[in-house]
């Protein structure tokens, strides 16, 4: 039987769990030439929270990054977690950006692309994985791991079926709150080996202690690859350590051989990277919660949430807003929890018990009902939608909510050019998402070394998906990956 192989992730879900995904260029660069000698199935480097912190706190620009990183590591594949029509923000931008954003980043060295979708919906993908695969690149499409009545093995399992029919060149499962079973990670990767016929890939964490045993299950199953970090951005939040995922299969047949004095010389070199992030490391990430389990939300999601109760004073309301998360995910057709779906599902739970269940509903859990980010996986619950019509005047749309959007990429390098930016595209599809920082990074004098980057300008609240406020409303905080937004919500 075929070893089993790891991908790295500590360049990018590593420090993105463990360290609020601030790690540089520079603390990245001397570890790369290593990370690439070992023989890892691939390098996961960019995307996910990256982009944004490159332009908001670290001053860099991100494609400068991955060009770097492919000069320093160019044996080993490197791995990008793109949000299909969402590229690495929160909205749905037209599919021309979406197509230019894939094209510079192939050109610039991208070799495989991990999209995904928060609700599954594969409609959501075809425009990225349509450019990936006209760019010459891997496509690996991702099925969101989640829990409800909806999400069967079987439902996973299509899903599966269907990005194979797209052209993806591999599956990955992407278990982003830690939460699959072993007994769970042995069946759908049993299954999807049966009925689809590309490598599996398994994507966990290591929030409640299940991750390396997951992987283990997954490996006796025939899953084709894992991914591993490096300790200390590995375990709790992050994914489970190499050197002891490497433990757990010794003996194992398909044990992959792997140098553990290069992975030594790596843990070295890490521990020194994580202690200079030290103000964005937190005991609460790198230990094993069960607290996941019992409420089956996202380890980040629940920080994210005593921060949000505290400041609306409602920390008392924790355990009765907790309750009320799978009320709002069935009503709202069973949506996984991932970005940016999990804060819009807290959000809106703390509404239901702040101001009574449903009095209120935030524009983002609309825009959900309203069909704005895709079809749900389960339906609607008809009450809420026809209050939610009623209310916005608007009717659920079933089509692909980027069929509604006009093309806007030459308007947009229009904007970069009156700015003064450069209008190639890397630019301009950095632009398109985060406007603010990207002028600020063109106008910003070269980073001295020694000194931390200013910190940018924030960002002015980002609407979901729908650009336009539909009506008048109260404000709250919503806060997405440690940023807050305020968000118009309104009486229905
Ligand atoms: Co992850």
């Amino acid at each position: 039987m075929k070893p089993v192989t790891f991908n790295n992730t500590v360049l990018r879900d590593g420090h993105q769990s463990l360290a609020a995904t601030r790690m540089s260029t520079e603390q990245m660069l001397p570890a790369a030439p290593i990370l690439d000698s070992i023989g890892f199935s691939g390098l996961e480097t960019w995307g996910g929270a990256t982009i944004d912190s490159c332009l908001r706190y670290l001053n860099e620009n991100p494609f400068d990054r991955l060009r770097a990183l492919k000069k320093a590591a160019p044996n080993t594949p490197q791995i990008m977690l793109l949000r299909g029509q969402n590229i690495v923000q929160y909205a749905s931008f037209p599919d021309d950006v979406v197509e230019a954003f894939v094209r510079a980043n192939a050109a610039a060295g991208q070799d495989v692309f991990r999209v995904f979708d928060a609700l599954n919906d594969t409609r959501n993908l075809k425009t990225a994985i349509d450019t990936v695969l006209a760019c010459g690149k891997h496509a690996r499409g991702e099925i969101c791991y989640t829990t409800s009545p909806v999400h069967t093995i079987d439902a996973f399992v299509h899903m599966g079926v269907e990005l194979e029919k797209m052209g993806c060149q591999s599956i990955g499962i992407k278990d982003m709150s830690g939460i699959i079973t072993p007994k769970v990670a042995h069946d759908l990767v049993t299954e999807l080996k049966k009925r689809v016929g590309l490598p599996i890939v398994l994507h966990t964490h290591d929030t409640a202690g299940l991750g390396a045993t997951s992987y283990l299950a997954a490996v006796y199953a025939g899953v084709d690859v894992v991914e591993t970090s490096i300790v200390p951005f590995a375990n709790g939040t992050g994914q489970p350590d190499t050197v002891r995922m490497l433990a757990l299969l010794d003996g194992h047949p398909r044990k992959p051989d792997y140098d553990t004095d290069k992975l030594q010389e790596l843990r070295v070199h890490f521990e020194e990277v994580y202690r200079q992030l030290g103000k964005f490391t937190s005991h609460a990430n790198e230990r094993v919660d069960s607290d996941i389990l019992t409420f089956q939300v996202p380890g980040g999601m629940l920080s994210n949430f005593r921060n949000q109760l505290a400041e609306q004073k409602m920390a008392d309301k924790f355990d009765e807003v907790v309750r009320e998360i799978p009320v709002v995910r069935e009503a709202l057709g069973w949506i996984p929890l991932v970005t940016p779906t999990s804060q819009i599902v807290g959000t809106q739970a703390m509404m239901n018990v702040k101001f009574g269940r449903w009095k209120v509903i935030c524009q983002p859990a609309q825009d959900i009902a309203l069909g704005k980010y895709g079809k749900t996986p389960g339906p609607v619950n008809p009450e809420i939608l026809a209050a939610v019509e009623k209310q916005t005047g608007q009717k659920a749309v079933t089509c692909r909510p980027a069929d509604l959007l006009e093309p806007g990429l030459e308007n947009y390098r229009k904007q970069a050019e009156e700015k003064g930016l450069p209008t190639d595209d890397e630019t301009t599809v950095l632009f398109a998402m985060f406007p603010q920082q990207v002028e600020a990074l063109h106008k910003a004098p070269e980073p001295e070394p020694e000194k931390p980057a200013p910190a940018p300008v924030a960002a002015p609240p980002e609407p979901a998906a729908s650009p336009e406020p539909t009506g008048k409303g109260q404000s709250m905080v919503l806060t997405i990956d440690g940023q807050r937004h305020h968000v118009l919500v309104e009486k229905v």
